[in-house]
């Protein structure tokens, strides 16, 4: 059964048509990878599908519920957890205060001591709970901006650049973190990226986004040897790096 299910997603900011009839499904335990030129929607596509933004048409189902006008919070509530391409760490409270944040926010479970720390240990943080995220590594901080995310307990997982601006080494340490939380929390995640070695590690099936639409699905393999995808993505990408 699909545990979430976008159909016919559209939203344009001015005349800037940026989602134009998106529609995908993702398995429960399934990991998703999205992957797409700069600019191509896949932030947005995240932000309408963890209520930061309204899409101007078309339904987000979760669990078999219509929560196409739930506001974030709620949706936090119901199991959509997500991280930002850009952190949203406090960068001047505790790496324990960050984490408390979304508990408090999130719902009635009382903060303990002893959750924050629990959460803090699955990501590989707890020696750095007292530092201030501002002292923390980018790393870290990407390890922090997980733990809050994981704080409410989620049953679907939305990362956005996880491994973005990360070295190999680092890459490598939380592609391990995500599968150990996959394996162990059995969440079903959502992952854009930009690192394609990440994605190949962690995708079960990745969709490409050019211009707003879908122009593949299916397996990585198949992914890097499609004519419209290197044409529209890949070419662009190893042209860039090389
Ligand atoms: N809140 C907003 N207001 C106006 N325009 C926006 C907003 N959010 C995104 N856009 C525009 O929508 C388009 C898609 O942006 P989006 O961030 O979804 O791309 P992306 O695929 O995530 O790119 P990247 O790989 O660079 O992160 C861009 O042209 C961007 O400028
Ligand atoms: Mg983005």
């Amino acid at each position: 059964m699909s545990l979430l299910v976008a159909q016919e997603i559209y939203k344009s900011f001015g005349g800037n048509k940026v989602l134009q009839g998106v529609s995908l499904e993702v398995s429960q335990g399934e990991t998703l990878g999205i992957v797409g030129p700069n600019g191509s929607g896949k932030t947005t596509l995240i932000n309408v599908l963890s209520g930061v933004i309204k899409p101007d048409s078309g339904v987000v189902v979760f669990g078999g519920r219509d929560i196409t006008h739930w506001r974030p919070h709620r949706r936090a509530k119901l199991g959509i957890g997500r991280t930002y391409q850009i952190t949203r760490l406090f960068a001047n409270l505790t790496a324990i205060e960050n984490v408390m944040i979304p508990l408090h926010y999130g719902s009635r479970q009382e903060a303990s001591q002893e959750r924050i720390e629990e959460i803090l240990q699955m990501v590989g943080l707890s020696h750095k709970k007292e530092n201030y995220a501002s002292d923390l590594s980018l790393a870290q901080r990407k390890r922090l901006e997980l733990a809050r995310a994981l704080a409410l307990n989620p049953k679907l997982l939305l990362l956005d650049e996880v491994f973005a601006g990360l070295n190999p080494v680092a890459v490598q340490e939380i592609v391990s973190l995500i599968q150990e939380l996959k394996n162990k929390l059995g969440i079903t995640i959502v992952i854009v990226e930009h690192v394609l070695k990440a994605l190949s590690q962690l995708a079960d099936r990745v969709v490409v986004l050019a211009e707003g639409r879908l122009i593949f699905e299916g397996k990585y393999e198949d992914m890097v040897k499609d004519k419209e995808v290197i044409k529209a993505y890949l070419g662009e990408r190893y042209g860039a790096s090389a």
